[in-house]
């Protein structure tokens, strides 16, 4: 297979996402996408996509956005999933239905030479906090949309306004070493926290007409299958699975029994309801 262009800044994120990441996503990818279901729902329901539509999902990982937004486009529509991540192309390829209007392509979206001009909406579910030079990245990606082309993106507000991801971090932390500090611009799942940030990168990206969204979400991190599948969740992605990569059977036991404990307390039968926060974030191509 042909190598895609990259650009050398995102190689950290290539490799992860090639790496630890793709794995945990693709492995987890069914629960991972009931996880998200929500998500889905309002960000689906804020872009208005249309039959005949074209539409290209931004880091569309393993395809489950790419195929909500196909059923809205129809047969006469078309929808292009990115991704920088093989592995998860690779599931979105196996999951996706026969000889429908939906293509994957392995694509670094800051440099990948889009066709100008070319599609009525870029859409993602958290898929754009991930580029080292954002406003290079959204500049061109920019340039696939046709005038008047819309923006319609996800993305996680503060750690504090995200217990489903941050509660098993604060538990990790008694027994294992703190992740490496991050700065509030570092590439990440929270780099598009700060609203003036969003605001100032689309502008200099040459978007007009942003505007950021407060959506609050409860997330069932068990997916209705109990306390065990929650703490399976909790240890499966995000800052927790990081903190506790290379770490020895004995700490991740204690961090578990911790963790477990801390779900207890959110259990609802069979579901276990966390918080989350994100921002729907739209934007226009005026030009
Ligand atoms: C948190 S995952 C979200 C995946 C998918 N959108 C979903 O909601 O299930 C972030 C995705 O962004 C992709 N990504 C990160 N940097 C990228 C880049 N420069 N170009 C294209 N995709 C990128 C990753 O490979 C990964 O699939």
């Amino acid at each position: 297979m042909t190598q895609p262009a990259i650009d050398a800044r995102n190689a950290d994120q290539v490799a992860y996402w090639n790496g630890p990441g793709g794995k945990h996503w693709t492995d987890r990818q069914q629960l991972q996408d009931i996880v998200l279901s929500p998500v889905s729902e309002v960000l689906i329901d804020r872009a208005a996509v249309k039959a005949g539509d074209t539409v290209i999902d931004i880091g569309c990982g393993c395809g489950a956005t790419s195929f909500d937004l196909l059923h809205k486009v129809g047969p006469t529509g078309r929808v292009t999933g990115i991704d920088i991540s093989e592995p998860m192309l690779g599931r979105a390829r196996e999951l996706a239905p026969k000889d429908a209007p939906v293509e994957f392509v392995l694509a670094d979206a800051t440099v990948h030479p889009f066709a100008p001009a070319s599609t009525d909406m870029l859409f993602s579910r958290f898929g754009v906090m991930f580029f080292a030079q954002p406003s290079d990245s959204f500049a061109n990606m920019r340039k696939a949309l046709r005038p008047g082309g819309r923006l319609v993106f996800a993305c996680w507000r503060t750690p504090r306004d995200n217990p489903w991801m941050m509660l098993g971090l604060q538990e990790a932390y008694k027994h294992v070493p703190k992740l490496p500090e991050m700065k509030p611009d570092d590439p990440g799942p929270f780099s598009f926290a700060n609203e003036e940030r969003v605001r100032r990168i689309l502008g200099e990206a040459g978007f007009s007409g942003v505007g950021l969204e407060r959506v609050d979400l409860s997330l069932d991190i068990a997916t209705g299958r109990g306390l065990e599948a929650a703490i399976e969740t909790i240890l499966a992605i995000g800052p927790t699975s990081r903190a506790l990569e290379n770490q020895p059977s004995d700490k991740i036991e204690a961090v578990t029994q911790l963790i477990r404990t801390a779900l207890a307390a959110h259990q609802k039968g069979d579901t276990v309801p966390l918080g989350g926060s994100i921002w729907i974030v739209t934007a226009t191509n005026a030009a």
